[in-house]
């Protein structure tokens, strides 16, 4: 997208001094005050991104369109999110592509949801099952911030555990409680080849998963991973892991459905 900022948009101001960002959504009156001094949001309404802007002090900062993983981090959660570590792995092993019919629960607060409309395109599908009213409200939200309304995004207030009506899925990804509780029935409504997905907080919930998925026959190359990801700070003579990381997220579970042998 080469188009100038424009109001209603997100932007990341970074400050070029010492690298901090800053998240704010442009409005035709507002205004940022930061310890550096002050920006007129039309200052920045109507620069393509990647212009310097400076404060009433004249510090510059630069102005970008947030990314989605920067978008992510800064966007208002009323639940915890799947973090943009965790949903680059279930893209590429889950093999999110365009034109995928993907069937997740729950919404949350739509984050692994914006990965995935990303990864299937327009021409593939994304169905999401939520049970609560309120974190459909919050991801739609969010969701409507970051790429307007996509045409291809059905969201459903259901219970997963009480059933899933779509059939002939190629992928199910589920960020629930208790997913062993759907493994019957996604390995009927998956398609053969469709990929199973699980993302846990506790390995006592990995367990009974990976039970439920072994008990269905029709699940293979099951496979449990974390990711660890660890930033390094590179600067003069200190170049080291940073002192701080997240330790811990999730786990996730995969498997694929065949033909029971
Ligand atoms: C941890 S949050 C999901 C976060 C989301 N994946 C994200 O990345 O923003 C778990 C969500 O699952 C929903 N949920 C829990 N059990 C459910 C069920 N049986 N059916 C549908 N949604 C459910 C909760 O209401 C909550 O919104």
């Amino acid at each position: 997208m080469t188009q100038p900022i424009a109001e209603g948009e997100s932007v990341i101001l970074l400050d070029v001094e010492d690298g901090k960002e800053f998240f704010y959504r442009m409005r035709e009156k507002g205004h940022i005050n930061l310890h550096k001094g002050k920006i007129l949001h039309t200052e920045i309404i109507g620069k393509p991104e990647g212009t310097v802007v400076r404060t009433s002090r004249g510090n510059p900062f630069l102005v970008f369109r947030p990314t989605l993983t920067q978008y992510i981090m800064h966007m208002k959660r009323d639940t915890s999110i799947i973090y943009p570590k965790d949903l680059a792995f279930i893209l590429l092993y889950a093999d999110i592509h365009p034109g995928c019919t993907v069937l997740e629960a729950g919404i949350g607060s739509g984050s692994l949801t914006l990965a995935l409309l990303r990864a299937v395109g327009t021409e593939g599908r994304v169905i999401s099952y939520e049970r609560r009213e309120e974190f459909i409200e919050r991801a739609k939200k969010n969701i409507q911030l970051f790429m307007g309304e996509p045409p291809n995004l059905e969201i459903k207030q259901r219970d997963i555990y009480e059933g899933i009506e779509e059939t002939g899925l190629d992928r199910i990804i589920l960020d629930v409680p208790e997913p062993w509780r759907v493994i019957p029935n996604a390995a009927e409504v998956l398609r053969l080849g469709g990929i199973f997905v699980g993302y846990l907080p506790t390995i006592i919930q990995v367990k009974s998963l990976v039970d439920a998925l072994r008990e269905e026959k029709r699940f293979s190359s099951i496979e449990v991973f974390e990711v660890l990801f660890r930033n390094w700070n590179i600067e003069g003579l200190s170049v080291r892991p940073f002192h701080q990381m997240v330790g811990h997220t999730g786990f996730l579970t995969l498997g694929r459905k065949g033909e029971a042998p």
